[in-house]
């Protein structure tokens, strides 16, 4: 049967610009996504922008613009940024759109009527930026215990969501779907916290007005964290597809998202879906956080890297492997020119990019343009296949269980055998010494060798490996024909320049 896979980013705040932590949480999707195609699963991959709330109709407010003018502006750019990146998104949503709007009214009605949510008062400590409410014992320091941020008091009437009664039935939950949360560590996070208690949520507002009204009272406005969650179903077509439950697309939906929404998408948002009948996810796998020369990014710092900036600078296959190849899925990394350039001259120019040119520019000078397919192999040959081979075959495993950086470490790994393998054997030794037929064996092995690698590296690097692919045709049984060009796919970076890179946002 045909493997299927939803898979999802956080929709992003429209509140700022886009930066290298977005273009990152959409990449890794981007990259799972393409390699799942690559292994013949059918994908549905989805991102958008979260645009309601207080926050953003505070920053419209402070440029000056309604709050939708605001956020058509900004969303805008997160979804221009997606073809700069190479993404291959099936849907992009916005909050702000009717049919999500009616997807959100829909979940509202099911848990009102299933028995879920009733009006009282709340009063509490509130932190802005992140639209939660604290008790006092939850704050750290008097701060807000997410990211250390000024809370304040407030009160309102509002419609409660009967969160308590999930406790047990979360628990049960994690516990008959062991891998319901990625990494086990946040898994370990979740349940201590669901343990320790769970009251109620506050799930409307009515302190402002941007945000989808709550149904039949319109003092209210819809919670943004159940408004944004329930983009998951808006992309799925709820509540049109009301059976989300035996949708094989449901069934197979994965959350990537950063470590600091966790909570909301693994206790919050399953249990609004076991309220409303609807089975959770299959999957919430939580990321770990970039940081900027070693710093937190922040505008105020001026340390935010634009993802724009770095394209066009390096490309998008460059970002896209840089950013995957240093960072060790679920752990923090730092961001830095250097490390950028390093890997991109070490791994792309030096070695990949260097040795197809190589193989290629030998096979259209010293054999016509093309090779046959060798009538035996050496015992060096075949160890030389199988090791390549091998290395590959790992690859699905290490992306299935998302340590995309030891991914890309086998394939550093395979190309660096085929650079041994050319130094081995020699072809241009070979072709000096007339021994012709075992210089077109060398550098036929050497060239389906590159295929291979090339086909595995395509979910990251997919601009570089069309252009390999065009190069190199092996739709005749047998015979590999090569179209030679001067330049690599990736030149390298001249690292004195590297002062003069401008890759900073600078709003
Ligand atoms: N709108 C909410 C998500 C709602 S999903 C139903 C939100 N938006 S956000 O724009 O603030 O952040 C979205 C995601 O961007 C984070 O979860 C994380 O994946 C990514 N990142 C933002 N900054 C980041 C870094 N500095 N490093 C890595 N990723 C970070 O939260």
């Amino acid at each position: 049967m045909e493997e299927i896979l939803y898979i999802t980013t956080p929709i992003y705040y429209v509140n700022a610009k886009p930066h290298i932590g977005h273009a990152y949480t959409t990449i890794v999707c981007d990259v799972f996504a393409r390699f799942n195609r690559m292994l013949g699963k059918r994908v549905k991959f989805v991102t958008g922008t979260d645009e309601h709330g207080k926050k953003i109709e505070q920053s419209a407010a402070r440029s000056g613009m309604t709050p939708q003018v605001f956020s058509d502006q900004v969303s805008q750019l997160f979804r221009e940024l997606l073809p700069i990146l190479n993404v291959s998104n099936d849907d992009f949503v916005r909050t702000t759109e009717n049919r999500h709007k009616v997807a959100v009214s829909h979940i509202w009605n099911t848990l009102h009527q299933n028995g879920y949510i009733y009006l009282g008062e709340y009063s509490g400590w509130y932190d802005i930026r992140n639209e939660a409410y604290f008790t006092e014992e939850e704050l750290v320091d008097g701060k807000s215990p997410l990211d250390g941020r000024e809370v304040v008091i407030m009160k309102e009437e509002c419609y409660f969501f009967k969160l308590s009664a999930f406790q047990n039935k979360l628990l049960e939950y994690y516990e008959s779907h062991k891998d319901f949360i990625f990494p086990e560590s946040k898994r370990n996070e979740v349940i201590s916290f669901v343990k320790s208690g769970l009251k109620d949520l506050a799930i409307s507002r009515t302190t402002f007005n941007w945000g989808i009204p709550v149904p039949h009272n319109d003092k209210h406005v819809i919670y943004v964290w159940m408004d944004a969650l329930a983009n998951y179903l808006t992309c799925n077509n709820y509540p049109e597809n009301q059976d989300q439950n035996n949708n094989e697309f449901w069934q197979n939906s994965l959350h990537f998202i950063g470590k600091e929404i966790v909570r909301f998408h693994a206790v919050y948002w399953p249990a609004f879906l076991m309220a409303a009948n609807i089975t959770p996810p299959r999957q919430i796998i939580a990321h770990g956080w970039w940081l900027s020369e070693g710093e937190k990014m922040s505008k105020s710092l001026g340390n935010v890297q634009d993802p724009v900036k770095l394209c066009n600078l390096f490309g998008s296959d460059a970002l896209r492997y840089f950013l995957l190849r240093e960072l060790s899925f679920g752990e923090d990394g730092n961001f830095t020119i250097e490390s950028f350039v390093t890997r991109y001259n070490g791994f792309l120019a030096n070695s990949y990019g260097n040795l197809c040119k190589r193989v290629i520019t030998l096979v259209d000078k010293y054999s016509n343009g093309f090779v046959i397919k060798p009538e035996k192999f050496s015992k060096t040959d075949k160890d030389f296949v199988q090791n390549i081979d091998l290395l590959l075959e790992k690859t699905i495993e290490l992306v299935e269980k998302y340590a995309f950086n030891r991914y890309l470490e086998k394939i550093e790994m395979a190309t660096s055998l085929a650079n041994q393998f050319i130094d081995q054997e020699k072809p241009w030794a070979l072709k000096e010494f007339n021994d012709i037929k075992r210089m077109q064996d060398v550098l036929y092995i050497l060239l389906e060798a590159i295929i291979k690698i090339t086909k595995f590296f395509d979910p990251v690097t997919p601009i570089a490996a069309s252009k390999i692919l065009h190069q190199i045709d092996n739709s005749v049984r047998d015979k590999i024909t090569v179209n030679s060009v001067d330049e690599s796919v990736f030149p390298r970076i001249d690292v004195t320049k590297i002062n003069e890179f401008d890759v900073y946002a600078k709003d």
